[in-house]
């Protein structure tokens, strides 16, 4: 087991640059209470794994108050915790042991709608049509003769249309799920209302804020027609994150709120930071959203995009290394997160998608800047395709058909039997149920055994924390031609070479010149003065 590392690697107020951030999904983390649900209790008895794997900081998602409509994304209460997660002491306790133990706390924070049993809402809905209580939200009447069309032609992200109707008449702008009604962020009272729930937090001694659609706040005035809809194209407005220009996306207005969201993030001391979930059309425009008056680092998705393939991989790796640079703000590396398909399955699933999955944590590892692991990416988890409908709780599959629980199937840590450790002992409950399978993936089961993708991982950390040419976010990226579909780059700092190598030829690559190897994915065959890398397989080597 690799032991905790104690000298941070880059200067405190910048800790975020080069940190590896690993994202909790909370009510499928760990259940200290036996319900079925993840919790924080949960996460404050699991933080030595998490200190021990290498991890720097983690992403919590949402765990305030909430009807759990959208996993959490619904949010009734921004100042407190839903009682399925625990209390603001458990939240404190966790904190507390997590700085301890040098993990830094970034939570989520979800400002482009509320939940419809917030507070606003239920006194909107009470006030009715014209009242002062509306203009928090977009409330807007219909068009046709009664009104009886909507106000545009919006549509929700999870499909359908994105207004409803209220038995009064009105209509009320929903990019989500109807129980998640959009903020008016013209209105001073919502810019207020969340400058102090930052305060809030920041108070209770979070680390960071990882922002929800942090594009979608502001609307463009008058709210215009998008001019196309998916019931007479097929083609779907919007889909999360995609691409297209959207009157109900990345408007200009929407960086005055970061501006005066950033002074106060700088007003605390230890380097508070902000990570947005953001789409823009160009590079140039997700650049807005980063700099010293603006957020720190948006979520760059294109690298989870990729597909199998040497020039897809050297594409988004550059053209992100680029964007970098305008930004001027490190690369955020992802493969996985709540809403998408795990790796694993997207590079094919089965062996084949586990030997490319764990390739791919080498390849991201090496990289400079910062990344983000999704939990059980690191026990190598596949997507759970079989969850029967009526398990799926994911709002979108009822709109859609397109289910993302698949990827939320809580962790196993041990034992024979499902949920596998999940909650405390003897408890038979997970709110997803966790495949047969996984008794052989969990982290007890992966712990110590020579070759796991649980191993695999805490060894790529504990190099990728020691060893000089990868410990800094900066650093040049040199590329090595080393053959027909290897990706081959090197990394330096004083006279220490570190050269990652991936296989993605098709077939077995000699490999030579190099050094010799820290870490590999599959197992190397020494062969004359060189080695052989399997196929789909990553390794590390190293020349000082
Ligand atoms: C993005 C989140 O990652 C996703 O899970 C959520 O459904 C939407 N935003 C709406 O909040």
């Amino acid at each position: 087991m690799t032991a905790a590392h104690s000298t941070p690697r880059t200067s405190d107020h910048d800790w975020w640059r080069a940190a590896v951030v690993y994202q909790v999904y909370v009510r499928s983390f760990a259940d200290s209470d036996g319900d079925g649900v993840g919790d924080l209790g949960g996460i404050r008895q699991r933080l030595p794994y998490l200190r021990d794997l290498g991890v720097d900081a983690l992403w919590l998602t949402p765990f305030y108050t909430s009807p759990q409509i959208d996993g959490g994304y619904d949010v009734a209460d921004y100042r407190d915790v839903d009682p399925l997660f625990g209390s603001l002491t458990d939240f404190d306790a966790m904190i507390t042991d997590a700085h301890a133990l040098g993990l830094r706390i970034i939570v989520d924070l979800v400002p482009n709608h509320t939940s419809s049993a917030h507070s606003w809402f239920t006194a909107a809905l009470a006030a009715g049509p014209g009242s002062p209580e509306r203009q928090r939200y977009l409330f807007a009447d219909g068009r046709g003769v009664n009104g009886e069309l909507p106000p545009n032609d919006w549509e929700s992200i999870f499909g359908g249309p994105a207004w409803t109707r209220l038995p009064d008449g009105q209509w009320y702008l929903h990019l989500f799920d109807p129980a998640q009604p959009d903020l008016n962020w013209r209105h001073p009272q919502v810019r207020a209302e969340f400058e102090d729930v930052l305060r809030f937090w920041l108070d209770r001694g979070v680390d960071g804020f990882r922002i929800d659609v942090a594009h979608g706040m502001i609307k463009a005035e008058g709210l215009p027609d998008v001019g196309f809809s998916s019931m007479t194209t097929g083609r779907r407005q919007s889909e999360l994150l995609g691409k297209g220009r959207l009157p109900y996306f990345d408007q200009d207005e929407v960086h005055d709120i970061y501006r005066a969201w950033r002074p106060i993030l700088d007003s605390y001391p230890g380097g508070r930071m902000a990570v947005a979930e953001a789409w823009a059309e160009t590079p140039q425009r997700l650049a807005r959203y980063i700099g010293p008056d603006e957020l720190h680092q948006a979520f760059s998705f294109d690298f989870l995009d990729a597909t199998w393939s040497a020039d897809s991989f050297r594409k988004v790796i550059d053209t992100a290394l680029a964007e970098s640079t305008i930004v001027g703000a490190p690369t955020t590396w992802v493969l996985s997160n709540h809403d998408r398909q795990r790796h694993v399955t997207r590079y094919g699933d089965g062996e084949v998608g586990l030997r490319r999955a764990r390739a791919a944590a080498l390849l991201m590892l090496a990289l400079p800047g910062s990344t983000y692991l999704y939990q059980g990416e690191e026990l190598g988890l596949p997507e759970v395709l079989d969850l029967p409908d009526a398990l799926r709780q994911d709002p979108a599959f009822l709109r859609t058909g397109e289910s993302r629980d698949g990827c939320r199937v809580p962790i196993p840590w041990s034992g024979e039997l499902a949920p596998y450790g999940f909650g405390p002992a003897g408890s038979a409950l997970s709110w997803l149920p966790a495949p047969a399978t996984w008794r052989a993936l969990s982290v007890a089961a992966q712990t110590g055994t020579p070759g796991s993708t649980l191993e695999l991982y805490r060894a790529a950390l504990r190099i990728r924390h020691e060893h000089p040419a990868l410990a800094t976010a900066a650093g040049p990226v040199t590329w090595q031609e080393a053959g027909p579909g290897l990706l081959a780059f090197s990394r330096c700092a004083d006279d220490a070479v570190l050269t990652c190598v991936v296989n993605l030829s098709g077939a077995p690559a000699r490999i030579d010149g190099y050094g010799h190897p820290v870490v590999a994915s599959a197992d190397l065959t020494a062969q004359d003065a060189g080695h052989v890398l399997p196929v789909d397989a990553a390794a590390w080597f190293e020349r000082r």
